[in-house]
């Protein structure tokens, strides 16, 4: 914080900065406020189901990933409660006739929270070792404690060379990869959609690379907007199939 001052004194002046620093400092405490309060609430499914999908990691290849697409993917991250309801509210689905596929699926926390909704079965894949035992460890403590939830099966291998089950699909990506990466999987798809016509919904979290998904044969459909006016949260693609 003294660090910031000193910085906008310098680039700022004394004046200015003096004059601007009380509204600063609200609207820093009002932002440091909200995060705290949205740690405690993501760790709240931690707490209830005594399991581990917080923190972050970015050394993939520390976590155990390795193979021709280690460096095309992104960093773990679980995805936030907030946003996760926000994507639950956009969604007009019966649930328990989707399977719900996450690709890059971390320490599992959207398997959780998927299997929480009822889907029909749930499918992760994750390439990091570490990830993927963790996530066996939190679904296995999770099942403890929901013996009636959905099947839920977690794959420990590359996205590229997941192939996809003849059944309807909502897709979950929370920017696991590059846009390379991501071409093959939505290959991958198109090719699974047209060999065994029906629904499929992709929602896209942080959708750094959705000119992959804006070129293939699905259709956007909604861009939710969140915490900033200019930043995307989340995007949702359909292939039209209404049955
Ligand atoms: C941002 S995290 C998302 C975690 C989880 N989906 C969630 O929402 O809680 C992205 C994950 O994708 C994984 N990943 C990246 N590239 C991958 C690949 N090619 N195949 C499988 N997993 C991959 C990373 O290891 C990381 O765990």
């Amino acid at each position: 914080m003294l660090v910031r001052i000193f910085e906008l004194f310098r680039t700022e002046g004394i004046v200015h900065t003096a004059i601007t620093l009380p509204s600063r400092a609200r609207r820093w405490l009002a932002w440091r406020v909200r995060r705290r309060y949205h740690d405690w609430v993501d760790g709240s499914i931690d707490r209830k189901y005594r399991i581990d999908t917080g923190g972050l990691n970015d050394n993939l290849r520390e976590a155990g990933a390795s193979g021709e697409h280690l460096t095309h993917g992104y960093g773990y991250e679980a995805v936030k409660l907030e946003v996760w309801r926000e994507i639950d509210r956009c969604l007009d689905i019966d649930t328990r006739e989707f399977t719900f596929v996450d690709l890059g699926s971390g320490k599992g926390r959207a398997l959780i929270l998927a299997s929480l909704q009822g889907y029909k079965k749930v499918i992760g894949v994750e390439f990091a070792r570490d990830l993927y035992t963790a996530s066996i460890d939190n679904l296995d403590q999770f099942r403890r404690r929901t013996p009636s939830a959905p099947p839920v099966e977690i794959l420990c291998q590359d996205a590229a060379t997941f192939r996809f089950p003849d059944a309807k699909l909502v897709l979950f990506l929370f920017n696991p990869f590059d846009d390379t990466v991501l071409a093959k999987v939505v290959e991958n798809l198109e090719e699974s959609l047209r060999n065994v016509p029906r629904r499929a919904i992709v929602i896209y979290r942080n959708p750094v690379h959705s000119a992959v998904l804006l070129q293939s044969s699905l259709t956007l459909v909604k861009t939710v907007r969140m915490y900033s006016a200019s930043k995307i949260s989340f995007e949702i693609y359909t292939n039209g199939q209404d049955r």
